[in-house]
C-alpha cells in the first residue's frame, strides 16, 4: 500500500497567516500540521509516501521532511500546478501508485482516538482484497460543510452528498481514504464538477456503485479536528496541548512513530534527539522506550 498526503490549496480562509506559507506548514501546538496526517499513514504501516502541493509550497515541504530516510521511510514529492480537486491527486500520482492500493489523507486532517492504529491496519489489510475502498465517517454538528453519508435501511452506506443543504445524516466523510488499484481508472473516467474540480465525493460514489465499500464509523471518544479557521486551528492546538500535558506523551511525533513501528532503531532515535539537546521536542525523544 502506498500513501499520499494532499497539502495543496490556497488556504484563503486563514489569510493573512497563509499568504506566505502553506496552511499545512502552520503549527498545531508543537509541530507542523502536516505531521499529523503523515503520522496516520505511518501508523497504517505505510512507508512510501507522496507529498502533493503547489509549486511554490513544495520546496518548503521538502526542506521540512527531506527524503524520509531519518524516519526509515521514503518521501517523494509532486507538484499540483492547479487546484483541480482532491481526486486529481490520483492522476498526478499514477506512476507513484503503479499497481498498488493507495491511501490518501488530506494535509489538514487531524485524527486522534482509541484503537485507531488497529482500524488503519485493518484498512490496509482489507482494501484491495476484501473491499474496494475503506472510508471513515464521523458525526459532526454542521454536516453541511462536508461530504455527508446517506445510509440505506440496513445502515449501509448508500451514497455521499457533497456539502448538502439538507443533510441525510450527521455523518461526515473524513479526509482519509483507502482505495484499491482501480482508483486511477475511475478518476480518469470522471467528469469535473460544476466548480470544475475532480470531486472526491464523485469518486467515492463510483466506488459505492461498483465495488464493496467499507465505512468505518469513528464514534464517541474519537477526535477528528478541524483546522480550517483561525478559531478551530487554535482549538486544535489547545486540544493537542491538553492531552500532551496531561499524559506526558506526544501526538503525531513522527520520530516516535517511526521507532514504535520499527522503521528505525533506538540508536537512530537517540541520534536524532542528540541534535537539539535543549529543545523539549527532542528531549522527549530521549524519554521514549
Ligand atoms: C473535503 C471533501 C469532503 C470531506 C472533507 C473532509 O472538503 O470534499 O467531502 O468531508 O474534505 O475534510 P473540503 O475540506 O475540501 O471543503
Amino acid at each position: 500500500m502506498k500513501g499520499i498526503v494532499l497539502a495543496g490549496g490556497a488556504g484563503t480562509r486563514l489569510y493573512p497567516s497563509t499568504i506566505a506559507i502553506s496552511k499545512q506548514l502552520l503549527p498545531v501546538y508543537d509541530k507542523p500540521m502536516i505531521y499529523y496526517p503523515i503520522s496516520v499513514l505511518m501508523l497504517a504501516g505505510i512507508k512510501d509516501i507522496l507529498i502533493i502541493s503547489t509549486p511554490t509550497d513544495l520546496p518548503y515541504f521538502k526542506r521540512l521532511l527531506g527524503d524520509g530516510s531519518k524516519l526509515g521511510i521514503k518521501f517523494t514529492y509532486k507538484e499540483q500546478p492547479n487546484p483541480e480537486g482532491i481526486a486529481q491527486a490520483f492522476i498526478l500520482a499514477e506512476d507513484f501508485i503503479g499497481d498498488n492500493s493507495v491511501a490518501l489523507i488530506l494535509g489538514d486532517n487531524i485524527f486522534y482516538g482509541p484503537f485507531f492504529s488497529q482500524m488503519l491496519k485493518n484498512a490496509v489489510k482489507t482494501t484491495g482484497t476484501k473491499t474496494g475502498a475503506t472510508l471513515f465517517a464521523y458525526p459532526v454538528k454542521d454536516p453541511q460543510r462536508f461530504g455527508v453519508v446517506e445510509f440505506d435501511e440496513n445502515k449501509n452506506i448508500k451514497s455521499i452528498v457533497e456539502k448538502p443543504a439538507k443533510p441525510k445524516s450527521n455523518y461526515a466523510i473524513t479526509g482519509l481514504y483507502f482505495y484499491n488499484n482501480n482508483v486511477v481508472k475511475y478518476v480518469k473516467n470522471q467528469k469535473p464538477s460544476k466548480r470544475n474540480e475532480l470531486e472526491i465525493t464523485d469518486l467515492n460514489n463510483t466506488y459505492i456503485k461498483n465495488e464493496t465499500v467499507h465505512l468505518e464509523i469513528l464514534g464517541r471518544g474519537f477526535s477528528w479536528l478541524d483546522t480550517g479557521t483561525h478559531e478551530s486551528l487554535l482549538q486544535a492546538s489547545q486540544y493537542i496541548k491538553a492531552i500532551e500535558d496531561n499524559q506526558g506523551i506526544k501526538i503525531a511525533c513522527l520520530e516516535e512513530v517511526a521507532y514504535r513501528m520499527h522503521f528505525i532503531s533506538k540508536e537512530q532515535l537517540d541520534n536524532i534527539a542528540d541534535n537539539y539537546k535543549t529543545n523539549p521536542y527532542y528531549q522527549y525523544l530521549k524519554t521514549i522506550n
